[in-house]
């Protein structure tokens, strides 16, 4: 693998945890200066990949450069050169948010003439100066994101890895988290980023989708919705739970989502009349409705790939 690449470049990335394979065979190629995202359910090795890029966990198999070094071999030089905003918070909760900033700084060795004003640069952009003398265990959960987020940043890292970073933030504070990692790419940082949120997914440059260990997809999200391995239909009838139960035990039915009360549904590219053959399943149970042909979203994507109903697991499925 040669050093120009790529800010993060893998090659067969695998870990197992005794009979888990938590990442398998996993190849990456992340450019310098993008956002790139993992997408996955739980426990599809999100935590893990990023634990072994920052060099804190070693794979049984595989190689991995990030900025140009092998790691876990070159670990040292890389400490700080990256930023890491793990998934549960991992700052002093007892010390205050200047505190625990001033402490970030002497880990990372910031000069003493500039830490001062570093710091207050970052509770500047991130919005802390109120809280500035207040315990980080009392801050509100987008306090929280801000703060760690200054902190990852702080020693002006070229790599950044947040995990999960705006779980349990409501849409505003997302937002603006966003805006915020637009700036951070725009001056340069390489931002690797896993979501649960599709909005989210679809915002990044590239994206990779993780199931169980594996890439399941990989691209720029609009080129992944183009390229869909599958037909999407939207339903509309008086009974979408009904329809959606029957529509799954249809053979040519990847999936089924529910939106409100109309019905996603992924229909295998081998089926040539997606629509029809959607209409021909609710006559055939019954039910009345319309069935049309629609451009893919990421959530269909997701669904597609990974052989996954989220929408429809999330609200439990009825007996
Ligand atoms: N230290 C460990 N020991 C044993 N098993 C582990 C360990 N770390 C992770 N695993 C297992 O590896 C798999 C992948 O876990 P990982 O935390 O990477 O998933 P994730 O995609 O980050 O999930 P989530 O979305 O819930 O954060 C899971 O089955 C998990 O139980
Ligand atoms: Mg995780």
């Amino acid at each position: 693998m040669s050093e120009t690449q790529g800010a993060v470049v893998t090659r067969g990335l695998t870990r197992r945890f005794g009979a888990i394979t938590a990442v398998d065979d996993l190849d990456l190629d992340i450019k310098r200066g993008t956002i790139y995202g993992f997408l996955g359910p739980n426990g599809s090795g999100k935590t893990t990949a990023i634990r072994m890029l920052a060099g804190l966990l070693s794979p049984n198999a595989g190689d991995i450069r990030v900025l140009g070094l092998a790691i876990p071999r070159q670990v040292g030089k890389l400490r700080h050169r990256i930023g890491y905003m793990t998934q549960r918070f991992s700052l002093y909760e007892d010390l205050s948010v200047r505190e625990n900033l001033a402490f970030i700084a002497s880990i990372h060795t910031v000069p003493r003439d500039s830490v001062r004003h570093r710091i207050e640069e970052l509770i500047d952009t991130y919005h802390l100066s109120e809280q500035r003398h207040q315990q980080a265990g009392t801050l509100s959960g987008g306090q929280r994101q801000r703060l760690a987020l200054a902190a990852a940043t702080l020693h002006y890292p070229e790599l950044l890895f947040l995990d999960e970073p705006t779980s349990a933030v409501d849409p505003e504070s997302r937002r603006d988290f966003w805006d915020k990692l637009f700036d951070l790419a725009e001056a340069g940082t390489t931002i690797l980023v896993s979501t649960h949120y599709m909005d989210e997914a679809e915002r990044c440059h590239e994206l990779a989708i993780l199931d169980r260990g594996r890439l399941a997809a990989q691209g720029k999200p609009r080129g992944m919705m183009d390229d869909i391995p599958a037909r999407v239909v939207q339903v509309t009838t008086s009974r979408p739970r009904h329809a959606a139960r029957r529509l799954k035990q249809a053979k040519s039915v990847i999936g089924v989502t529910q939106v409100g009360d109309l019905l996603r549904v992924q229909v295998d590219l081998a089926e040539d009349d997606p629509a029809g053959c959607v209409q021909r399943v609710l006559s055939e149970s019954g039910l009345e409705g319309d069935s049309r042909e629609i451009p893919a979203n990421l959530e269909d994507v997701f669904v597609t790939v990974t052989g996954r109903d989220r929408a429809t697991d999330r609200q439990g499925e009825p007996a």
